[in-house]
């Protein structure tokens, strides 16, 4: 209650500060993040439940969120050069709808300090948390040199992935979402794949994450992709630039302006979606569901619904840093009942 006196993007920060400060001091009580131990695309995870992209941009709090409780963190998106995002203001809370409106625009530090900071905690002993990378296009580049781009940024960051993300969702990039169409997109997964088996000389699991604004056809197609490329799955959702559904006043929505809208709004279509991708791949490709998650039920949902793991962004922002262990209480409470 007292961030959300504070602009959106400063009680950002200060949370983020805030936590990672706390964890470098050792005093941040650590969950036990071993409730249901699971095991995917090779690799093993304590829980199920994740942190989505867009947090953790920079990979700078990843040892204080899993120490919260969440099974895997996805840090980014992560472009190859630095650049500063939109102007601000460009995050908005709609506390009616516990929903979010960003407009962000990839605000980070560049996948080559990324990286550095990543062979930092390399180093160091840290919690069994799975690390997610969720790369994207730089603002500057030209849609014809995405291939190249994306190459580069994985080139850097493929060796401290247990999985990577290829973001061609988000509604704050010109003309990035227009890569999710098969034809720009084939060439940009084969490339990640490529640079990263030879980067790494390991198999790095690879997905694709998508708008819920796609037609149903147009998922189909990417789910086409991903098994004819051999790719490991699909992260679905990113936000919405629909602002249907929403109780906030919608001259207050407009006023905003433009953006991506998150929480439970999105829930209807990110578990339509998820149904969908579920009749698409092959049983063994993952999906990752994300969009309007903020209980163990919903957990529990989109997990009965053929997710293989699931994540939330705005469930944590109004619930706090307590909100992962409650899940996973709730998640222990209801395998005993
Ligand atoms: C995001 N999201 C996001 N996704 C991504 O792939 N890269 C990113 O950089 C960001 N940035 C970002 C910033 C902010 C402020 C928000 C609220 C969201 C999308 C996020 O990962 C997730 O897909 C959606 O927010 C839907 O999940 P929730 O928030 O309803 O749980």
């Amino acid at each position: 209650p007292i961030l959300f006196r504070f602009d959106a993007e400063k009680a950002h920060h200060f949370t983020l500060n805030s936590l990672r400060s706390i964890e470098k001091l050792g005093l941040l009580p650590k969950v036990d993040s071993h409730t249901r131990p699971t095991e995917l695309m090779g690799l093993q995870l304590p829980n199920p439940v994740g942190l989505a992209a867009g947090l953790d941009k920079n990979g700078e709090c990843i040892d204080a969120f899993a120490a919260l409780g969440f099974g895997f963190i996805e840090i980014g998106t992560v472009t190859p050069k630095p650049q500063p995002g939109n102007p601000q203001p460009r995050l908005f809370r709609l506390p009616a709808d516990r929903a979010i409106v960003n407009r962000m625009g990839f605000n980070n530090d560049g996948s080559a300090a990324v990286a550095e900071r990543l062979a930092r905690r390399a180093d160091r002993e840290h919690a069994d948390v799975l690390l997610g990378i969720n790369i994207g296009k730089t603002k500057a580049v030209r849609v014809e040199d995405a291939v190249e781009d994306h190459r580069l940024s994985t080139r850097r960051l493929a060796r401290f992935a247990d999985y990577l993300v290829v973001n061609v969702s988000s509604p704050n990039t010109p003309g990035l979402r227009d890569l999710q169409a098969v034809e720009p997109l084939r060439p940009i997964l084969a490339g990640v794949r490529d640079e990263a088996a030879d980067a790494t000389g390991r198999e790095v699991p690879i997905l694709v994450k998508i708008a819920p604004d796609l037609a149903d056809d147009d998922i189909a197609a990417v789910a086409g992709l991903v098994g004819e490329l051999g790719l490991a799955g699909v992260v679905a959702t990113n936000t919405t630039i629909t602002r249907d559904g929403l109780r906030t006043d919608a001259r207050e929505v407009e006023a905003l302006g433009a953006g991506g809208l998150s929480g439970p709004v999105l829930r209807t279509r990110a578990v339509e979606v998820l149904r969908l991708l579920r009749t698409e791949l092959d049983r063994d490709r993952t999906v990752i569901s994300v969009g309007g998650v903020d209980s163990a039920a919903d957990v529990e949902h989109r997990l009965s619904l053929g997710a293989d793991l699931v994540q939330a962004y705005t469930a944590f922002v109004y619930e706090g840093p307590q909100w992962p262990g409650r899940v996973l209480a709730d998640l222990a409470a209801g395998e005993r009942s």
